[in-house]
């Protein structure tokens, strides 16, 4: 992806990050995800009581994208950290990486992890999710 996007997207990210609500694991994530229409969606995972009823930032961003009726993912940016400090990549976990399946090109999709906006990894879906199961199977 272009510098350009890639910088307002890990800030898009970064943003939300005060958002998250993770009083129970401590540890603070956010994902801005970039659409085909050039907008970005963020989302920041929120916890529950009910430990398992909480969710990831990356489903939330997504699925913020989604009910704004968004299909088309390009990229998606990941930051997070224990207390809201971000000392390393947060890699999505594997239930979040099958959602991001379900809307892009896995081999054409980004997916940033970052310190800031000029430490980061960028990797493919296809790289995180090989041999994935999509859309397309059914
Ligand atoms: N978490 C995310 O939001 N995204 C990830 O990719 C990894 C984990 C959240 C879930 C939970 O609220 C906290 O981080 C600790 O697992």
């Amino acid at each position: 992806m272009n510098a350009i996007d890639r910088e307002k997207l890990i800030q898009a990210a970064f943003e939300s990050l005060k958002n998250s609500y993770a009083p129970y694991s401590c540890f603070n994530v956010a994902a801005a995800v970039l659409t085909d229409s050039g907008k970005i969606y963020t989302g920041v995972n929120v916890e529950n009581a009910s430990y398992p009823c909480g969710i990831c930032a990356e489903r939330n961003a997504i699925f913020h994208a989604a009910a704004c009726g968004e299909r088309k993912i390009i990229a998606c940016a990941v930051v997070g950290g224990k207390n809201g400090e971000v000392t390393d990549y947060c890699p999505p976990c594997g239930v979040c990486r099958q959602v991001m399946r379900e809307f892009c090109e896995p081999e054409k999709m980004t997916v940033v992890l970052a310190k800031s906006t000029d430490d980061y990894k960028e990797m493919t879906l296809a790289q995180l999710l090989p041999e994935s199961f999509g859309p397309e199977n059914l």
